[in-house]
């Protein structure tokens, strides 16, 4: 907000108008893909007990029963992987679009300018070769493993001049609630099944999938 309020170099601002546009645009493209991404990392470690557990062995390490801070996150690289896994294997944008400004040659095909262009990071991240395995959720692959990433093949915040504004943030908010969250719960299914489209929908969200919640006391709090 205070970027959005404080004058240009040239002392401009912003009218009212613009910048309540500017909060709701944040608010549309900042809430439900936060909630699809963690929606989606906490069904998956609802459905996979051992990566829970080695995610809750992390935390405890890690946190000692505190809340995480932002010096913890460098020393969280498994629950790291756990989100980029999530994201690489669901994105909550699963097809984007772009428009040719020229003419261009993409792979075996010529373009032409003024085409709409429609890609899929739900595509790239599970079937474009750039992954091993690409349907284990490994989040392991993103450390200590060789990870082939193309350009252009792990792009759930999109790329290019209008890629996501809140990439960084999201990383940061996603860790804060995933750490909070698994410290203190455990996570079970109710169920086995979890399917990722019903119909067309602009976001890529969990369905399907009951979980229950039990109460766990991080490690030092016992
Ligand atoms: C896991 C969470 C998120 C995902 C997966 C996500 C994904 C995306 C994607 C795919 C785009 C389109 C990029 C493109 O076309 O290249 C986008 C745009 C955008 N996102 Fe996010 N986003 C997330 C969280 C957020 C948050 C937390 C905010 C705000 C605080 C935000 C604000 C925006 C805005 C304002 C745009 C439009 C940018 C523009 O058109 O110039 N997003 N996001």
């Amino acid at each position: 907000m205070s970027i959005l309020l404080k004058p240009d170099d040239a002392g401009r601002t912003l009218s009212e108008e613009e910048i309540s546009n500017q909060v709701v645009t944040l608010f549309l493209a900042g809430v439900e893909t936060i909630a699809s991404a963690s929606g989606w990392a906490l069904c998956v470690l609802a459905l996979r007990p051992e990566i829970q557990q080695r995610l809750h062995h992390e935390i405890d390490t890690v946190l000692q029963g505190k809340l995480v801070e932002m010096e913890d996150l460098p020393k969280l690289p498994y629950t790291k992987g756990v989100i980029l896994e999530s994201l690489r294997m669901y994105p909550p944008g699963w097809l984007l679009t772009r428009m040719t400004t020229a003419d261009v040659r993409l792979g075996d095909f010529d373009i032409p300018a003024n085409t709409a262009i429609i890609y899929s990071p739900f595509l790239l991240g599970n079937q474009s070769g750039a992954f091993d395995e690409p349907d284990a959720f490994e989040p392991d692959r993103w450390g200590t493993q060789t990870l082939r990433l193309n350009a252009g093949s792990f792009v759930p915040f999109g790329d290019g001049p209008r890629k996501c504004i809140g990439d960084t943030f999201s990383m940061v908010e996603m860790a804060v609630m995933l750490t909070a969250i698994i410290a203190r719960w455990r996570i079970e299914p109710r169920g086995t099944v979890l399917r990722p489209l019903e119909r067309m929908s602009l976001l890529l969200t969990p369905r399907g999938l009951k979980v229950s919640l039990s109460a766990r006391q991080p490690a030092t709090e016992k």
